[in-house]
C-alpha cells in the first residue's frame, strides 16, 4: 500500500463519511453495446527486416541480387576457397536468368583447383545462417549453369570458419543453359543442438577443375521448415506467435512500405506474385531491399491460415517524398487496384482471379475492408486522390468497406484510419478520446499505435511503455461501437536492425520473443467478450492523473464475465470494493496479470521475464478487493 492509498482512503472518508474506501462497480446489470467482434488484430509491415529475415522464412539475403537498384548488387556474396585456389566473383549482365532478373552471379575460376581443394560462393544470410535443433532439413533451390565445367556442385551450411559442415548434398551435374536445380540438406541431429548463427551457405565446385571456367548461378534460396510446411513460407515461431494471439484481421502490405519512398519504389503488387524467379523485389523505404518474396498471394494465405478478416493496402498515388501522381495520370494506378482486388476475390473465369488459381490458390478469398493509401494527412491532395479510388472500387465491387487514411469532405468516409505514436502519459491521459466521437460519424480503425519515448530515437520496448498502451485500449475496448479494429506497429524487429523501436515481437535467426507491448495485444485479444459492460470507479479520485484504467464485458457463449484493469502508477493501488452489480455469486474463474519494473525488458537471455501470469480466481462473491501491482494490467475471467 503506497502513498496513493493513504491518500485516496483518507479522502473518500471526508467524502462519504464512511470507510468502505475505493470502489469500481461492474454494471453486470446493464450490459451495453457488442464489442466489435474483429476489435483486435495486427498490422503487417516490411520495415526491421520483419518479412526478409523475419517472418519470410528465406535464408538467403539478396537472393534476386537486387535487380531494381541502381542494377543488381553481391550484398551478403563472398567466395569460399581452399587455400592456393583463385577466384572471384562479380555480376554478369550479359547472363541474364530471364527477363526480369537480368544479371547474374558470375563466380570465375582463376587458377587450376586441384582434387581435394573447392572454388564456390557463400551466403551469409539474414545475420548468419541458423542452425537450431528444430530446423531438421532445409529446402535448397537455384540457378546456375556453367562454362568449362559440368558439375558435380557440392551444397552445405557449414560455419564461418569452415570447420563445421552442418550439412551437405550434391547435385551431379549442370549445363550450360540456366536449369533450376533442388537439394534438401539434413543435419545429422546431434550437429544441431546447440543453435548457431555464425554459419554461411555454400555452393562449390570441387577439384579438379580448369582455370578460366565460369560458374553463374541466381535465385539461390534456402528454407527451413516453415509454417505449415509451404514451400515459400513462414517462419514458425514468428507465425505461431501471431496465430497464438488470434488476430482478427491482418492489415497488410502497410504502411510507408505500401507508399514507397518514390513512386517507382511503391509495393507494386503484381511484381510479388508467381514464382521467386519471376519476382525482382524493390527497395523498401526502411533501408533495405525486399524480395518480396512474402508476396499478395502469401499474405493472404497467412490471413487464412489465421481465420482473420483481410484489410489490404492499395497504392493511391502518393510516395514519401511527398510526390503525388497527378489525377489525369491515375487510370493505371486505379486499374492496378481494382486488378488487386480481382486477384484476391474474383472467381476463376476473371483475369486476375485465374492468375490465383495459377498461383495455387483457385479458392477466391474473403475481402471485406479495402484502405485507400496511408497517412495521407502527410499529402495535401487527398481530397483529390480519395475520390478517384472510392468511386473506382465502389462502382465495381459495392460490397466493400473503404477505409480512408484521413477526412476528407469529397466523398463519404465510412471508416477512418487513425495512427497513434505518442509518450508516455499521452495514451492514459487520452484514453476517453473515443468517448465523446460521433456516433453517427465514421467508424474509426486504429491502424497503428504505440507509446514510445519521442525524446529517444529508438525508446524501448519496457512495460510502462505496455501498460500506457493497456491504458488506452481499454478505451478503445469501451468505445468499441465505433472503434471497430485497432492493431499495435510495428509488428516486429530483427535485432540486428532495429530502425524503429519500440515493436511488438523481437528475434534474430534462432530466437524470438514478444516484448511487454505483445503480451498486451495478445492478452487483449484472446480474452475477450461481445458484449460491453458498463464500470465506473473513484479508485482515481484525489490522484493528480487517472492511474487506474477498467472495462469489463461478457463473453456470451461461455457465460464469462471479464474483467481488465490497467495501473499505469509507479505503485500498487488498492480497489477496496470491486462490486459486480446484478451478480449474487459466481463461479471463481482465472486471474491473468501481466507486470514488470517500469523499465523492465524481456531479452534474448530472459525472453519471458515480462510474461503473463494465470491463476486460478477463487472468489465466488460479487464484491472482493483487488490490490493492482504497480505498471499491471489485470484480467480477470469470472464464471458467471
Ligand atoms: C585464362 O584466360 C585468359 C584470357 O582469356 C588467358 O590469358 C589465360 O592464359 C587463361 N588461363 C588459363 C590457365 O587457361
Ligand atoms: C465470375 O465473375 C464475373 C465477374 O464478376 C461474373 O460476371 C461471372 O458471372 C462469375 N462467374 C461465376 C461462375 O460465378
Ligand atoms: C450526426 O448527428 C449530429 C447531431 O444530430 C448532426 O449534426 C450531424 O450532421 C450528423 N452527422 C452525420 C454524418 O450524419
Ligand atoms: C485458489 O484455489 C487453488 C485450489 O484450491 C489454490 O491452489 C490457489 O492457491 C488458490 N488461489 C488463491 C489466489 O488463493
Amino acid at each position: 500500500m503506497g502513498y496513493f492509498k493513504e491518500s485516496l482512503v483518507i479522502l473518500l472518508v471526508a467524502v462519504l463519511g464512511a470507510s468502505q474506501g475505493s470502489v469500481l462497480n461492474v454494471r453486470y446489470d446493464q450490459p451495453g453495446h457488442e464489442i466489435s467482434p474483429i476489435l483486435w488484430g495486427i498490422f503487417f509491415e516490411e520495415i526491421n527486416h520483419a518479412g526478409d529475415g523475419g517472418l519470410y522464412a528465406e535464408l538467403i539475403k539478396n537472393r534476386a541480387l537486387s535487380p531494381k537498384r541502381h542494377g543488381a548488387n553481391l550484398d551478403g556474396y563472398a567466395v569460399v576457397r581452399s587455400d592456393g585456389v583463385d577466384g572471384r566473383i562479380y555480376i554478369s549482365h550479359d547472363h541474364p536468368l530471364n527477363s526480369v532478373l537480368t544479371s547474374s552471379l558470375r563466380l570465375n575460376v582463376d587458377s587450376d583447383v586441384a582434387a581435394g581443394q573447392r572454388i564456390g560462393v557463400s551466403n551469409n544470410g539474414y545475420y548468419g545462417i541458423p542452425i537450431r535443433p528444430d530446423y531438421t532439413s532445409y529446402r535448397v533451390s537455384f540457378y546456375a549453369k556453367a562454362i568449362g565445367f559440368s558439375g558435380p556442385l557440392t551444397v552445405q551450411i557449414e560455419s564461418t570458419d569452415g570447420r563445421v559442415v552442418f550439412a551437405t548434398a550434391q547435385v551431379p551435374q549442370i549445363t550450360e543453359e540456366f536449369q533450376k536445380y533442388e537439394v534438401t540438406l539434413t543435419p545429422t541431429p546431434d550437429m544441431i543442438q546447440n543453435p548457431s548463427l555464425d554459419n554461411l551457405f555454400t555452393i562449390s565446385a570441387n577439384g579438379p577443375l580448369s582455370a578460366n571456367s565460369s560458374i553463374f548461378f541466381n535465385v539461390m534460396s534456402l528454407f527451413p521448415p516453415t509454417y505449415k510446411n509451404r514451400p515459400n513460407g513462414l517462419r514458425i515461431d514468428l507465425a505461431q506467435k501471431l496465430v497464438d494471439a488470434k488476430p482478427s484481421f491482418f492489415r497488410f502490405p502497410g504502411g510507408n512500405f505500401l507508399e514507397g519512398n518514390t513512386i517507382e519504389e511503391r509495393f507494386i503488387w503484381e511484381e510479388t506474385i508467381g514464382d521467386n524467379a519471376q519476382r525482382p523485389g524493390h527497395m523498401g523505404c526502411w533501408g533495405y531491399y525486399s524480395t518480396d518474396g512474402l508476396g499478395l498471394l502469401e499474405y493472404l494465405e497467412f490471413a487464412e491460415d489465421l481465420n482473420a478478416e483481410i484489410i489490404l493496402g492499395v497504392f493511391a498515388g502518393y510516395a514519401l517524398n511527398g510526390d503525388s501522381v497527378p489525377p489525369e495520370e491515375m487510370g493505371p494506378f486505379v486499374e492496378s487496384a481494382l486488378n488487386e482486388i480481382e486477384y484476391i476475390i474474383g472467381n476463376t473465369s476473371t483475369t486476375w482471379g485465374a492468375r490465383r488459381a495459377a498461383d495455387g490458390h483457385p479458392e477466391p478469398f474473403p475481402l471485406t475492408y479495402v484502405e485507400i493509401g496511408n497517412e495521407d494527412w502527410f499529402s495535401s491532395d487527398y481530397y483529390i486522390r480519395y475520390p478517384i479510388f472510392y468511386d473506382a472500387i465502389r462502382a465495381r465491387y459495392p460490397e466493400l468497406q473503404i477505409i480512408a487514411t484521413q477526412d476528407v469532405n469529397t466523398r463519404p468516409i465510412p471508416i477512418r484510419d487513425d495512427h497513434f505514436y505518442s509518450d508516455f502519459g499521452w495514451f492514459p491521459d487520452n484514453h476517453r478520446y473515443y468517448d465523446t466521437a460521433p456516433r453517427n460519424g465514421s467508424k474509426i480503425f486504429v491502424g497503428e499505435y504505440a507509446t514510445r519515448d519521442n525524446a529517444h530515437p529508438q525508446p524501448e520496448a519496457n512495460t510502462a511503455a505496455a501498460i500506457d498502451d493497456a491504458a488506452f485500449m481499454t478505451g478503445m475496448e469501451r468505445n468499441s461501437d465505433i472503434v471497430i479494429m485497432a492493431c499495435y506497429a510495428p509488428l516486429f524487429g530483427h535485432l540486428n536492425d532495429l530502425v524503429w523501436k519500440p515493436d511488438g515481437i523481437y528475434y534474430n535467426g534462432v530466437q524470438s520473443f514478444a516484448t511487454p507491448a505483445w503480451w498486451v495485444q495478445h492478452l487483449f485479444s484472446v480474452i475477450r467478450g461481445d458484449t460491453y459492460i458498463p464500470t465506473d470507479s473513484d479508485a482515481n479520485v484525489g490522484l493528480p492523473q487517472e492511474k487506474i484504467f477498467h472495462v469489463a464485458s461478457r463473453k456470451s457463449d461461455t457465460n464469462t464475465l471479464i474483467l481488465k484493469i490497467v495501473n499505469t502508477n509507479t505503485e500498487d493501488i488498492m480497489i477496496d470494493t470491486v462490486s459486480l452489480t446484478g451478480i449474487s455469486t459466481t463461479q471463481g474463474g482465472t486471474m491473468t496479470v501481466l507486470s514488470g519494473g517500469q523499465w523492465d525488458q524481456n531479452d534474448l537471455e530472459n525472453p519471458l521475464r515480462i510474461s503473463p501470469r494465470s491463476q486460478a480466481f477463487n472468489v465466488t462473491s460479487n464484491s472482493f478487493t483487488y490490490n493492482a501491482p504497480a505498471f499491471s494490467l489485470t484480467i480477470i475471467e469470472i464464471q458467471l
